[in-house]
């Protein structure tokens, strides 16, 4: 399929694309680089071996979005743009509603306007918000606690909502746990440039020494070790998953669907440090912080639907993830960091 990608210089959009070449589909990406990096298109190819153009361009902009659908003739869009840190959008929420639902709107009427009717959106497990039964699916209470999560409900509605009024349409919203890793190549991955927000490149940067230790956001949480639980997902696995959902997009059936895409397995925080001690040989030094505001308690996937629908199931381990983050941590680090424009979401 011809296939427009969002966001695709960023961290999960860079190894989608990487997927959907190697599954033979045509991709041409876009982005406006503010979280993403320019030498994305040249690291793809280099990974693919197949060249990719990647369009600068602001999604708010509508006459940009309506020209670049105009003539792309796509027959689907895989939609990734936008910003995915919990604890920025709690500090910042108009910026949230901006980046993430005001680069929705125009893609999605200029996708109307030019007869695309195939959508894969890249959502959240965070729309789950603060979970009472685990673990869940997609049957479970949608309970956003944060900015972030609420714009990534309001645009699973939007497409909801314009799956009825346009009934030919077909979308799957795939609800991501916590990505992490990296390719293996140590060429694509997330460097994220000053202090990381997520708690695998935190982590990468202390074992690396660019920072001095790693700060654990409450360990009183009534959990097995008293730190939060999230299900952590390579980001090799959610890549797939996108081809997989377009591949299910050919099936016939119309309208909305979301589908977890995690691994069923949920690891504390402390768990993954010490994953990660191992895959660093680093110790990792150790502070104690108080809680982060809109951080859930816990939370994993029942992920059946996406086996059942999409024929997807997450394969590679944990000790895969941390290694894969790891070794692209030391290969951005080797390339240097000024010249590195590493990948970054
Ligand atoms: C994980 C845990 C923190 C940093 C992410 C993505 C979001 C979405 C869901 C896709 C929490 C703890 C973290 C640190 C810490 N994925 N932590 N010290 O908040 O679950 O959200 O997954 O849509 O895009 O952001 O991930 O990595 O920020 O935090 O203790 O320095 O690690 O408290 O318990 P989160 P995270």
């Amino acid at each position: 399929m011809n296939v427009l990608v969002t966001g695709a210089a960023g961290y999960i959009g860079s190894h989608t694309v990487v997927e959907l070449l190697a599954a033979g589909h045509t991709v041409t990406g876009v982005d406006d680089f503010s979280l993403g990096k320019r030498c994305a298109a040249e690291r793809i190819s280099a990974v693919s071996g197949q060249a990719v153009r990647i369009v600068e361009l602001d999604l708010r902009s509508t006459p940009g979005v309506d020209a670049l659908l105009a003539v792309g003739n796509f027959d689907a869009i895989i939609h990734l743009a936008g910003r995915k840190f919990v604890g920025e959008s709690v500090d910042d929420p108009v910026l949230y509603f901006d980046r993430n639902i005001g680069t929705s709107i125009p893609l999605f009427r200029a996708a109307q306007q030019h007869g695309v009717r195939k959508i894969v959106f890249s959502s959240s497990c965070t729309v789950y918000g603060n979970p009472e039964h685990l673990p869940v699916t997609e049957e479970s209470p949608l309970a956003p606690v944060t900015p972030y999560g609420f714009t990534k409900l309001a645009i699973e509605q939007l497409l909801s909502d314009l799956c009825v009024s346009t009934p030919e349409l077909d979308v799957i919203a795939l609800r991501y746990f916590n990505p992490i890793g990296a390719h293996p190549s140590g060429l694509l991955g997330e460097y994220v440039d000053g202090k990381p927000n997520n708690l695998l490149p935190y982590i990468m940067k202390v074992a690396s020494g660019e920072l001095p230790y790693f700060s654990l956001f409450g360990d009183d949480y009534d959990t097995e070790d008293g730190s939060c639980v999230r299900d952590y997902v390579h980001v090799e696995d959610i890549a797939r998953g996108h081809v997989a959902a377009l591949e299910a997009l050919d099936d016939g059936r119309r309208g909305f669907r979301a589908i977890n895409l995690g691994t069923g397995t949920g690891r504390s925080v402390l768990e993954m440090l010490e994953a990660c001690r191992n895959a660093t040989q680093h110790h990792i030094p150790t502070q104690v912080h108080p809680r982060r505001d809109g951080d859930a308690k816990e939370i994993f996937a029942d992920p059946q639907r996406a086996a059942e629908e999409i024929g997807w199931k997450a394969e590679r381990t944990l000790k895969e993830m941390c290694q894969d983050h790891w070794h692209f941590t030391v290969s951005a680090t080797k390339r240097g960091r000024k010249k590195d424009e590493a990948i970054s979401n």
